[in-house]
């Protein structure tokens, strides 16, 4: 039976595009024209480019490939870990019209960016993907003024990675959460940490932590909403908590990668992140926790928190001379095989449907359902193409307020006016 998954209901949302000036675009209304007409039939070597493969799905994808396709090998350009410099890697790219940068991971956040810019293919006629098995909120994060301008590969939502042998039963709110944290200080580790380094990774946090306290970033007239009771409380309580200590210190230089390494370290109790982290945290030589983790929603005011919805999606650049390989080859990305292969090689989110209920799969990643929970219950960034400035204006502004050096008010004040501004571009 086929089951569609429920998306977080609108009002909750910051997932309204903020009001637009239009860009000039060689794809306006998908209609290819400049260089999106050119490369469609060309068949030959292409290049994969995406952020570092920390789960170890990409190589062997590749090869599978490869081994198939001996005239149409894929190269897999692999970026750093962090997903402002993958975004500016391939902003340089573009602008290059790098004809090598064939196929690229592109973060959902970037779609309406990079599709504005006219520098993505629009998956239409030969290009284009059959979506009806797909999770309507991912193929929603590829789609730009109603084309589609990516295929999506794996979704992403918020996690609560927590000590069972310490903490029997996860808090299931924030302030649940906050009082366990003096069973972390009696073992002399650090209580909970998320992304908080000042990047792309902070944004989601603090859209978060604004979310899961019912607060909203943007309202659904596309008007930044920061300065809202709930929206201050949010923020606050990562202030609070980073003043307290329940957030340690050196958590201010987290991204993905330093929190999943220090709580396989046994060094903090819970740990906000990704999926791909299970997989990792299970199966590490150096794992300390193998045994002893488990996974949550993230906790919000009464119940589950919101998570942010991440994700990556495969586009084709339109400077790309062999479009149609690189067509065929977003189709393998996004097939059973594949994102069956995501789920027990990487513990990535997959994009089909059916693969959240499908129990031979389930069996081997018990970590489904939770994620089940928190894709339900993600909330869009903002759709806009002056995306990384609307992020600038949320980091720069939470950077601040949670390491106590801007009260949260006036953080909050100042990120209202920064996200306008972003918006008015
Ligand atoms: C993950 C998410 C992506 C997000 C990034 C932030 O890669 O999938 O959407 O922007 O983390 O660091």
């Amino acid at each position: 039976m086929k089951r569609s998954m429920k998306l977080a209901p609108v009002a909750m949302l910051g997932a309204v595009a903020l009001v637009l000036t239009a860009c000039s675009s060689s794809t306006t209304g998908g209609t290819a024209t400049g260089p999106a007409a050119s490369g469609l039939a060309g068949r030959g070597p292409i290049t994969y480019v995406q952020g570092k493969d920390n789960s170890n799905v990409v190589k062997p994808l590749v090869a599978t490939w490869n081994a198939a396709h001996p005239k149409e090998q894929v190269t897999f350009k692999e970026q750093t870990d962090s997903a402002d410099q993958q975004h500016d890697d391939l902003v340089q790219n573009f602008q290059a019209k790098n004809p090598n940068y064939d196929v690229m991971s592109v973060d959902v956040i970037w779609t309406a960016e990079f599709a504005a810019k006219g520098w993505l293919q629009p998956l239409k006629g030969k290009q284009a993907l059959d979506t009806s098995a797909m999770l309507p909120s991912t193929v929603k994060t590829a789609t730009y003024n109603k084309v589609m301008y990516a295929a999506p590969v794996t979704t992403d939502g918020g996690i609560l990675y927590y000590r069972k042998d310490l903490v029997p039963t996860p808090p299931k709110t924030w302030d649940e959460m906050m009082g366990m944290c003096t069973i972390a200080k009696a073992k002399k580790i650090g209580c909970y940490a998320g992304q908080f380094f000042k990047y792309e990774g902070l944004t989601v946090n603090s859209a978060e932590a604004v979310n899961s306290a019912g607060g909203t970033i943007l309202g659904t007239d596309g008007k930044a909403t920061v300065t809202s009771a709930d929206a201050k409380k949010g923020l606050q309580n990562l202030a609070t908590a980073y003043a307290n200590g329940n957030i340690p210190k050196e958590a201010i230089t987290f991204k993905e990668e330093e929190g999943r390494l220090a709580f396989e370290n046994g060094k903090l109790m819970f740990l906000r992140n990704w999926p791909y982290v299970y997989n990792l945290a299970k199966t590490d030589g150096s794992s300390k926790v193998k045994e002893t983790f488990a996974m949550a929603p993230l906790p919000g005011v009464t119940g589950p928190g919101a998570s942010s919805l991440g994700g990556h999606n495969a586009a084709i650049s339109v400077y790309s001379k062999n479009k149609a390989t690189a067509a065929d080859f977003l189709k393998f990305l996004t097939s059973t095989a594949q994102q069956k292969a995501f789920v027990s090689q990487g513990s990535l989110a997959p994009i089909l449907t059916a693969l959240y209920d499908d129990p031979a799969l389930a069996a081997k990643s018990p970590y489904l359902p939770v994620l089940k929970t928190s894709l339900e219950n993600a909330v869009p960034r903002p759709v806009t193409p002056f995306y990384p400035a609307v992020s600038k204006a949320v980091q720069d502004n939470a950077y601040g307020a949670i390491k106590g050096e801007v009260p949260v008010d006036k953080a909050m004040a100042n990120m209202q006016k920064a996200i306008q501004a972003a918006g008015a571009q």
